[in-house]
């Protein structure tokens, strides 16, 4: 037996169902405290709403990649079984990435993480025994995901199948100086997504740019930001209409996702998106270190990099990633 105990070596695996979502996010919480603890290091503020309306939208887009474990139980056992870990992943054309993979405490370092792990991966499904260890066959695409960097455990668990980590992602926050990012130049014009004209298919357009930076279309996060109300801006090529790019800025501060097909616009994407809203408290960018365009900005106009960076684990370097900064680290 591992050292995760029995309950770790018999657990059950099967998909999450919407109920489960409270259990999943107390393993959350659980397992991802204990990493700051060990380092003295204060633990982030907890927001279980929005890491509901996480899980919730992995499980509805992507179900067959959305695995729990728990202990196992006998028939007429009053007690329900315990949810012990769960790994949530999505799929965009051909593109795999891990969005979240937590076990509890008390069942780490028994292969539990693994097993979860092989589940979510392309052809893991429902078949998929725990016991197998080869990295799946991933074609023309990539696999992927953003791994915490006081974490060894899951950076060599993911690199073991080839997802190793390249490009370092800074959390950026605070208030920048005003002007001290430039306007647009003239020629490059910005129209909230909902102030568009019929005639601009919005869904093609963002599709276009996101396969040409990332590498995937993905319109089921696009219309979970349009429904939280994140503000969408795309900048386009006057006169001509040619798009350069997208952004979002929400209400709370948080600025990203942002693609631009041209990097030298960042700082002056940066000072429209930031000029579209009032946060209640300093702004929040997520920017991976070679998107040197827009690091350099945010340094200068004042943001301070806080805490740990993540890292972008990928099978294939990522290189549309120098052009743009992601949503969060589960839906870059
Ligand atoms: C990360 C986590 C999900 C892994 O689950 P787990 O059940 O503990 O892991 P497993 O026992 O299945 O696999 C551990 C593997 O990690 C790798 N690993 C562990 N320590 C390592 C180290 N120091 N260096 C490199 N690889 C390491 C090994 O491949 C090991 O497998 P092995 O024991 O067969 O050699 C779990 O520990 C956890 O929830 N941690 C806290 C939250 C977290 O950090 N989540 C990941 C966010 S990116």
């Amino acid at each position: 037996m591992k050292r995760g105990g029995p309950d770790a070596e018999h657990a059950v695996l099967r998909r999450i169902e919407p109920v489960d979502i409270p259990a999943c996010i107390d393993v959350f919480y659980e397992s991802v405290d204990p990493l700051y603890a060990a380092l003295d290091q204060q633990v982030p503020p907890r927001d279980p709403a929005s890491l509901s309306r996480l899980i919730t939208h992995l499980v509805d887009g992507d179900g067959e990649r959305a695995w729990l474990a728990e202990s196992p139980s006998a028939t007429g056992d009053p007690n329900p079984p315990r949810v012990l870990g769960f790994g949530t992943a999505w799929l965009r054309d051909t593109t795999w990435y891990l969005a979240l993979l937590f076990v509890r405490p008390e069942a780490q370092a028994g292969g539990l993480g693994r097993r979860l792990l092989l589940r979510t991966f392309p052809g893991g499904g429902d078949g998929a025994d725990g016991a197998r260890t080869d990295p799946p066959a991933t074609g023309p695409g990539m696999l992927a995901t953003c791994v915490d960097s006081i974490q060894p455990i899951s950076t060599g668990l993911y690199a073991s199948y080839g997802i190793v980590p390249r490009v370092p992602l800074f959390t950026a926050i605070g208030y920048p100086r005003p002007g001290s990012l430039p306007d647009l130049p003239r020629d490059v014009v910005a129209t909230a997504f909902d102030a568009l004209a019929p005639a601009v298919d919005l869904g093609e357009t963002l599709a276009a740019i996101d396969r040409a930076l990332l590498g995937f279309a993905r319109p089921l996060e696009h219309r979970m930001w349009a429904r939280e109300g994140r503000g969408g801006v795309l900048f386009r090529q006057a006169p001509e209409g040619t798009p350069l790019g997208y952004g979002y800025a929400q209400r709370s501060g948080r600025i990203g996702p942002v693609a631009l097909l041209d990097d030298t616009l960042y700082p002056a994407v940066l000072g429209t998106l930031v000029g579209r809203v009032s946060p209640p408290g300093p702004y929040l960018v997520l920017v991976p270190g070679t998107n040197d365009r827009a690091v350099v900005a945010l340094l200068r106009a004042g943001l301070r990099f806080e805490g740990f960076p993540g890292i972008v684990a990928s099978t294939r370097p990522w290189p549309g990633l120098d052009r743009y900064l992601p949503a969060s680290f589960a839906l870059p």
